[in-house]
């Protein structure tokens, strides 16, 4: 309660214009820095340190079922780095759940300067030093983020039990870290699952200022410890990346009456991810801004993108093509959820994702399906063993 405070008073209090009294931030959250507010106020500390005890006593009740006194006794608490997790023995932890930082993002250990003084912690060199960023204050390159990250999931592998999860949040607008994770993953023998997105309450104030570089919200990358790890194949496509980004985008807008800058961004590092296209799509897409803002219309009051007015979609992609893109990648999440949909379950998938360009008759989707998947049972789907994939280069 005390150390939320501190939060709210201090002279990097900005007041918010719209929001009540108490309804601002430290500049910590509002500009990742540390700023003296330019009409510094002084909130009653004991009306909020009331209304702090009332969440923290509200929050403690519902968490009551699942900590408690029994649950306390046995839990460990360790303040230490994830790229060294030497105090937990191997194949010994049945779920890890991590939130690592995104890259450059938010330089944490500098900002934390406020709360280690009033909390009395100690912060060392040794921890700038194993501290998984890019920037800050001690100036760390990509590449010292990419070794941190790359031992921490190393560790992370280490320390679960075979058959067990790991989920990783994520967010970052630049597919090179995504193709760091997933690979780094893979190379330690975790196989990909899924991957679902997660999307924060409330836009942040820097998303509001800036649109169209700041993402909201995260993907729950999720890992399983195998013995006999699948490796994500890379499909044949039979497109290039420029027409994989364009059909993907297309395809996502099509699907939802028109997509956000975050809800195409999950869609392509998912699809990226997917059909292992990652490594392409960091070398040329690391921004996604002038394709979007090139070819699409951007409302500003629903932030979506959608086709410019009076056009079809952009694509000059043959439909079939465009077919069996979708359909690759409807199989391939079906085959790793172990179900093999219907025909018809087949035509309701894809036909939404082609409804801006010419609709193809069902059987020209039959066609394509034949050419890249098997029966299996009486109408049920899976795509060939071998022809259209290959194993990642
Ligand atoms: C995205 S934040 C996680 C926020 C957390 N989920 C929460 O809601 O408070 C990433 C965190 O990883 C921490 N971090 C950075 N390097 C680390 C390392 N080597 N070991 C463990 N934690 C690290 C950062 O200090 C930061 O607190």
């Amino acid at each position: 309660m005390f150390s939320g405070l501190v939060t709210k008073i201090n002279l990097t209090y900005h007041q918010s214009s719209i929001r009540s009294e108490g309804g601002g931030n430290a500049s910590v959250f509002q500009y990742y820095r540390y700023r003296i507010a330019p009409r510094p106020v002084e909130l009653d500390v004991i009306k909020y340190f009331e209304s702090r005890y009332k969440k923290i006593k509200a929050a403690k009740q519902e968490m009551e079922y699942f900590i408690n006194e029994q649950t306390i006794s046995t839990a460990l608490i360790l303040k230490g780095t994830a790229t060294n997790l030497r105090i937990i023995p191997r194949e010994s932890v049945d779920y890890i759940y991590t939130d690592p930082p995104y890259g450059a993002k938010i330089p944490y250990l500098d900002l934390s300067v406020m709360w280690n003084a009033w909390l009395d912690l100690e912060v060392s060199e040794e921890d700038y030093q194993q501290e998984a960023i890019e920037g800050g204050e001690h100036d760390k390159s990509k590449d010292e983020y990419n070794k941190l990250i790359a031992q921490s999931i190393k560790e992370m592998y280490r320390v679960l039990k075979f058959d067990r999860w790991l989920s990783f949040v994520f967010a970052h607008k630049d597919p090179e870290f995504w193709h760091l994770i997933i690979d780094t993953a893979e190379s330690c023998g975790f196989e990909y699952v899924g991957a679902v997105p997660q999307k924060n309450g409330q836009p942040s104030f820097k998303k509001h200022q800036n649109p169209f570089t700041v993402l909201s919200g995260q993907l729950i990358i999720n890992f399983r410890k195998v013995r006999n790890p699948r490796a994500i194949m890379k499909a044949n496509l039979g497109m290039d990346i420029s027409e994989i980004v364009m059909q993907t985008i297309e395809g996502i807008i099509a699907k939802n009456d028109g997509a956000t800058l975050e809800q195409i961004n999950d869609e392509l590092i998912i699809k990226g991810l997917e059909l292992g296209f990652l490594d392409l799509l960091k070398k040329e897409y690391s921004d996604l801004t002038p394709i979007l803002l090139g070819s699409f219309d951007y409302d500003d009051k629903a932030e979506k993108f959608s086709i410019r007015k009076n056009t079809k979609f952009k694509t000059s992609i043959d439909v079939r093509l465009r077919i069996k893109y979708y359909l690759i990648s409807y199989l391939r999440r079906m085959e790793r959820e172990n179900k093999y949909p219907h025909f018809d379950n087949i035509i309701l998938e894809i036909l939404p994702l082609l409804k801006n360009g010419i609709t193809p008759e069902n059987q020209t989707v039959l066609n394509v399906l034949e050419s890249i998947a098997e029966r299996v049972g009486q109408d049920s789907w899976r795509l060939k063993r071998n022809g259209q994939q290959k194993l990642f280069d």
